[in-house]
């Protein structure tokens, strides 16, 4: 028995370190809401967010590789009841906004609760977003804060937040 005990903990060990090594984990990004101290931007959401994870290196700023795909995913409560949110991603250059290309007008494929519920989404219920975008080589490799915002069928700003990234070659 204790041998069999012993023989499993180091089958146990060996798969954790081997897949451990594969397995990409999330790193926990800090954020900031979308309002700025001259009040030029002030995206007041009616919704809250838990918790923003990126797939990748967010040392200083979060990587964003050109030729590959970013990998988000956020917890969050839509604040109030609607069929649907539609995303809108931007990158801020300064004063500068500019949209990302190539986001889809619906979440409701990408958002769940810990249940598996999705469309349409509750008030006060946290479901998790998680989607990918296409970095391409048009972007140039700067210092870029990436603006992500959910709007609700009534056109709030369900969440929005802004993550420090940075385009890499
Ligand atoms: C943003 O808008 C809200 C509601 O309209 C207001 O109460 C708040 O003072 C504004 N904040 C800034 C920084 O302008
Ligand atoms: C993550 O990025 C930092 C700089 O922001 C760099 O020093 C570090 O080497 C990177 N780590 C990996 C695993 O690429
Ligand atoms: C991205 O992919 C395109 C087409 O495959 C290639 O021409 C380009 O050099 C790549 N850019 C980088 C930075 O890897």
């Amino acid at each position: 028995m204790e041998r069999v005990i012993l023989f499993a903990t180091v089958v146990l060990s060996f798969l954790v370190i081997v897949l451990g090594a594969k397995i990409k984990l999330p790193t926990i990004v800090d954020w900031k809401p979308c309002i700025s101290e001259d009040g030029k931007m002030n995206e007041t959401q009616v919704g809250k967010i838990k918790q923003i994870r990126f797939y990748g290196n967010c040392t200083e700023r979060c990587q964003f590789k050109i030729n590959t795909s970013i990998e988000f995913e956020f917890d969050f409560d839509p604040g109030e009841d609607t069929d649907n949110l539609a995303p809108e991603m931007s990158g801020l250059l300064g004063p500068i906004e500019i949209p990302f290309p190539g986001m889809r007008a619906s979440v409701c494929d990408s958002v769940f609760t810990a249940e598996g519920e999705s469309c349409p989404l509750k008030k006060g219920k946290f479901y998790t977003y998680r989607r990918a975008v296409p970095i391409k080589d048009e972007y140039p490799p700067v210092f870029v804060d990436i603006k992500w915002k959910l709007i609700t069928d009534k056109k709030h700003t369900s969440i929005c937040f802004i993550v420090k990234s940075q385009i890499i070659e």
